[in-house]
């Protein structure tokens, strides 16, 4: 899998490079490519051959494009534990970067059938309506957990979900099945994340830690933290909502979730949609999407 990743990167810069542009090619020495985790989850559905390195690359582009404009959008100096495109060589440049990466993309998955097209573009079309409710949200406190988890499944599934459905189609398998697995994993992916956040510390992550909440970000974990506080409490969560919080308050945040037990409840969650994914490939015979399963509930919270 390994050497597959290697050369999927490759087809990645190679693709960059046909777009002709010194200033691309330069901008793009900044990226990096994370844990290709819609790459891993497409080829071991399809298998390792041309079409699907091919197409995990077209994947990964806008991946990246879609991080290089989240990364303006949210104003984030940090990705992946080194500064962002958009904190070293500004705005114009990341958004441009984003819309050529993306461009490109688009041209070369005009070379494969309509129905991967067509995954692949719903996607995004998912994914910006996922990025704009993101936004939305973050205006103020967020206590609906219906509008969270479908923003997580635009947001964050909806590629994941093309992954795998893509991974299916090259394969001439049920791609139904796999829809669904990619999905609940999508969202479970993404509670992993919201808990991490808080769990665990900066060098880990990447980024800092507790950076959701102060960017408008009102996460599973709050949603259940807010539900257990009496109305006293719950003024003095939303009073630090969106703000820059020292360190007694971010304690007060840990210690009241360890209270009523909100990273445990998130994690519940994270665990019923890891088992209905595995419930939907469980007469597949496939034990990578087992195990890529596994490994993400063994990201420690
Ligand atoms: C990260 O969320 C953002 C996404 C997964 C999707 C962003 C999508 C767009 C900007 C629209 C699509 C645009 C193109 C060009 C394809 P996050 O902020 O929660 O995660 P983070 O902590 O990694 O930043
Ligand atoms: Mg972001």
């Amino acid at each position: 899998m390994q050497e597959a990743l290697e050369r999927i990167k490759k087809q990645c810069e190679n693709l960059i490079k046909e777009c002709q542009s010194a200033e691309i090619d330069e901008l793009a020495t900044h990226l990096s490519y994370g844990k290709m985790l819609r790459s891993k989850l497409l080829l071991s559905i399809s298998g390792i051959n041309e079409d699907s390195v091919n197409l995990c690359a077209i994947i990964e582009l806008i991946q990246t494009a879609s991080l290089l404009h989240d990364d303006v959008i949210d104003e984030s100096s940090i990705r992946r534990g080194k500064p962002s495109i958009n904190a070293s060589f500004g705005n114009k440049n990341a958004i441009m970067l984003g819309d050529t990466l993306y461009s490109k993309a688009f041209y070369e998955l005009t070379k494969f059938d309509t129905a991967i097209a067509q995954s692949v573009a719903n996607a995004v079309v998912r994914l910006s309506i996922g990025e704009i409710s993101d936004v939305r949200l973050s205006s103020s406190f967020n206590t609906d957990k219906n509008r969270y988890l479908q923003m997580c499944k635009d947001k964050t599934a909806a590629l994941i979900v093309a992954a795998a459905e893509c991974g299916a189609l090259l394969k001439g398998l049920d791609a139904q099945k796999y829809r669904i697995y990619g999905e609940n994993l999508g969202i479970a992916f993404q509670i992993v994340d919201d808990i991490l956040d808080i769990t665990q510390d900066s060098s880990i992550l990447g980024k800092p830690n507790m950076s959701d909440f102060k960017e408008g970000k009102t996460t599973l974990p709050y949603i259940f933290l807010y539900e257990h506080l009496n109305d006293n409490d719950r003024q003095i969560l939303l009073s630090y909502f969106a703000k820059e919080l020292n360190d007694a308050q971010i304690q007060w945040l840990k210690t009241e979730m360890e209270k009523c037990g909100a990273i445990t409840m998130s994690i519940e969650q994270v665990k019923k949609y890891a088992s209905q994914s595995l419930e939907s490939i469980k007469d597949e015979n496939n034990q990578k999407l087992e195990s890529i399963i596994m490994q993400m509930l063994k990201r420690e919270f």
